[in-house]
């Protein structure tokens, strides 16, 4: 690969032990890319803080050690200089707010948390603590190169805001980070970037449920090709592309869809459609059988726990949960928990939303979420989700029985104990 001699520079430790270290992954990195030189970014996305699950086997307390344990493969510790472009983390392990009542931590797992999020801090990471940076501020421009991990937040700054970043692993993503730089491979490049599939859409798609079934049923047949979607009657907002990518990235891998009229760089299907493209139809028979795939371990109709907020609802999405729950109770035997950005949570305290919510007795949760964290209330059997990503993930993670429905059925599950 070629390096510029500023690049080669920090591969040979000009600027440190971590630098050159970063530099090794991401040219080793760029090698199976196929990438011929380094490309710089504006932002890069990570999870790099201390999770029991990703660092309690590497065996260390000491962040600045586990940093380089598992984001720098060294067994070392080497000092990291602060980031060199705008870094965040995403999701973490943790709910700051509930660690201790709701996912049954013990303070020394919390405590290693905080110690990792101050030394993060300490390198210029905004702690965001969510899978959707995009709704809380941090936020690529048109034609940015990024470094992001999160499929869903992948999908979401390449389609709708025609940012430019691969899928990144940790190790990757914290790479660039102390690098600035990415492999100039992937979806960095025009090429790379243009529609494989056109997915003609002829079922009606109009509603936040409907969304999430197409993009469930997209990537499970085109796994990780580029779609143009063709037939759109209903512009999608901004909920609705993210549920449809999230969607996308968990049936397959998709990390980039157009949408004529709608997506960041598509004004016509012709516009993005690469010669010899494959063609697919989504009508109401895929809409019918991909709901049932999506419904395929629900045994009933009762529930004891609802999840809201994958990805992280926004503030539209407490909104309408709160509208729903107004004057209502959540059944005793059922839990309903609503995730949304920390940032989001409290303008909700702020602005009397999050009291209106929690006065139902649901609770408002943030930083985490049931399949990255892997905790549900106690005894959960039944849950049901308006995600179809967290449909996917939880009964195969966490064993339990899963139902996906709209958001409506789901807060009436809630209150109910059953769905409708
Ligand atoms: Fe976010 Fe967890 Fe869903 S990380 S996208 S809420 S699976």
């Amino acid at each position: 690969m070629y390096l510029t001699a500023e690049q080669r520079a920090m591969a040979d430790g000009e600027q440190g032990e971590a630098v050159a270290a970063a530099m090794q992954i991401l040219v080793e990195y760029g090698d199976i890319m196929g990438a011929e030189d380094m490309v710089e970014i504006a932002s890069a996305a990570g999870a790099n803080i201390y999770g029991p699950r990703h660092s309690a086997p590497l065996g260390s307390d000491d962040p600045e050690r586990l940093f380089g344990r598992f984001s720098l493969r060294t067994d070392g510790a080497p000092t990291a200089p602060a980031a060199k472009v705008h870094a965040c983390q995403l999701i973490g392990p943790i709910d700051r707010e509930a660690a201790g009542d709701v996912q049954g931590m013990p303070q020394s797992a919390v405590d290693r948390v905080e110690a990792s999020q101050s030394y993060l801090a300490g390198l210029g990471v905004s702690l965001l603590n969510t899978c959707t940076p995009y709704q809380v501020g941090f936020l690529p421009e048109f034609g940015d190169h990024c470094a992001w991990m999160e499929s869903s937040a992948v999908v979401f700054i390449n389609s709708v805001i025609g940012a430019r970043t691969n899928t990144e692993g940790r190790e990757s993503a914290a790479a660039s980070m102390l690098t600035g730089l990415t492999p100039n491979a992937g979806l960095h490049l025009d090429g790379n970037r243009k529609a494989e599939v056109r997915v003609r859409v002829e079922a009606p798609v109009e509603d936040t449920f409907a969304w999430n079934v197409l993009g469930y049923w997209i990537g499970s047949v085109i796994d990780d090709a580029v779609p143009v979607l063709d037939g759109i009657t209903a512009t999608p907002d901004l909920v609705q592309l993210k549920q449809l990518g999230a969607a996308a990235a968990s049936s397959g891998d998709v990390e980039l869809f157009h949408i004529p009229g709608v997506t960041a760089e598509c004004r016509s299907v012709e516009e993005v459609l690469r010669p010899g493209a494959r063609e697919v139809v989504f009508g109401p028979a895929e809409l019918a059988e991909t709901v049932a795939r999506l419904n395929v371990t629900r045994r009933g109709d009762e529930v004891d726990f609802v999840m809201i907020g994958c990805p992280h609802a926004s503030y539209g999405q407490l909104q309408e949960v709160a509208a729903l729950l107004e004057g209502r109770t959540v059944s005793p035997d059922v839990a309903l928990w609503i995730f949304t950005p920390s940032a989001l949570r409290d303008r909700a305290r702020e602005e009397g939303l999050m009291a209106s919510i929690e006065a139902s007795g649901a609770r408002v949760l943030s930083d985490t979420c049931p399949a990255i964290a892997q905790f549900l209330p106690p005894g959960t059997r039944r849950f049901a989700t308006d995600s179809a990503k967290q449909g996917h993930y939880l009964p195969a993670i966490m064993g339990v029985e899963g139902a996906f429905a709209p958001t409506a059925d789901c807060v009436r599950a809630a209150i109910d104990g059953r769905l409708p």
